[in-house]
């Protein structure tokens, strides 16, 4: 993994994802031990979209590696403003900072930020890019669907919201039909479907399978994950059509009732209303535990790409 950019979690095989896991559960009992792992090191977080948990996890994960960050939230503060493009200030971040990690609202960006940056050895974490990828929240969802159940197969997973422009839900489909045996409710209005591509890795997967269904209600007892998402208001370009579509799922203690008690509810957050606050009390709950895993990995993430090595850290499969 050593100096290697993460556009989508494609650029990680399998093993290295279950690494990831491995050295985060390690990290989550170690944070003192590891608290050296990065000394010296610079991360900049070049954040030209809106973010909380992305950008302070990715920032917090150095720091509490012991490296230092520097960056900037919100493009309007940055040269960007004056006209310069993503690969200039990629090329000049790259000789401020060890690692970089991106979010952008253009599909794509993470990708030429990471040619940019090739020839300066940096690597390129993408943070988010448009309503393409975001390799990083899907990394915290399947620490928390493995902390959970502990596996990441065998289950039957629901993903319920705006399944077209939720970026996080085609990164956490596309790796899970990787790791194979997975069952997919795909719960949304006809306006907000999977969109094809997504759908044509499930059905290259022969272990994987999907439905596609309109009501919540009718699923929710079948499943052993219900992955809420919010309805992407930044993406619509008709405020009408969001306004039509933003409620349309609400989970919310009555739904809840008709679900296992197993079962996890996960959420990337930020929500805006499609998670009841009375649902945070329920055990089921699990969004900000992912929030937490999601630091974790990205501390896994960091350190791995930067060879920088764990101390005290014994990979699964070495002892
Ligand atoms: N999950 C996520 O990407 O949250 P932020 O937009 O707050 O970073």
């Amino acid at each position: 993994m050593v100096g290697r950019s993460v556009v989508s979690l494609d650029d990680l095989t399998v093993t290295e994802i279950r690494e990831l896991l491995d050295k985060a559960a390690y990290i989550a009992t170690h944070q003192r031990q590891v608290a050296h792992t990065c000394d010296g090191r610079v991360l900049a977080a070049l954040f030209y979209e809106p973010s909380t948990r992305t950008r302070l996890s990715f920032e917090t994960a150095m720091l509490r590696l012991g490296g230092k960050t520097i960056g900037f939230a919100g493009a309007q503060l940055a040269s960007v403003s004056k006209g310069e493009s993503i690969a200039d200030t990629i090329k000049t971040t790259a000789n401020y900072a060890d690692i970089i990690a991106l979010r952008h609202p253009k599909e794509g960006a993470a990708l030429i930020a990471k040619e940019a940056a090739a020839s300066y050895g940096v690597p390129v974490i993408n943070a988010g890019d448009g309503g393409h990828m975001h390799p990083t929240q899907t990394l915290a969802d399947l620490a928390t669907i493995q902390s959970r159940f502990g596996r990441l197969d065998q289950l039957t997973i629901g993903l319920c919201g705006d399944l077209t422009f939720g970026r996080t839900v085609h990164s956490l489909i596309e790796t899970l039909c990787r790791f194979g045996n997975v069952h997919f409710v795909l719960i949304s209005p006809e306006e907000l479907v999977t969109p094809r591509y997504v759908l044509d890795r499930i059905e290259a997967t022969p272990s994987c399978s999907y439905v596609e269904v309109r009501d919540l209600t009718q699923v929710i007892g079948d499943l052993d994950v219900l992955y809420m998402t919010r309805v992407q208001k930044e993406r619509f370009f008709n405020e009408d059509d969001y306004l039509r579509l933003r409620d349309t799922y609400i989970l919310d203690e009555q739904k809840l009732a008709q679900a296992k008690t197993s079962m996890a509810v996960l959420h990337p957050l930020p929500r805006v209303n499609e998670i009841a606050v009375e649902v945070d009390d329920d055990p089921r709950a699990a969004y900000f535990e992912q929030v937490r895993n999601g630091m974790l990995m990205r501390m896994a993430l960091e350190s791995s790409v930067l060879g920088d090595e764990l101390p005290g850290y014994v990979p699964a499969n070495k002892e």
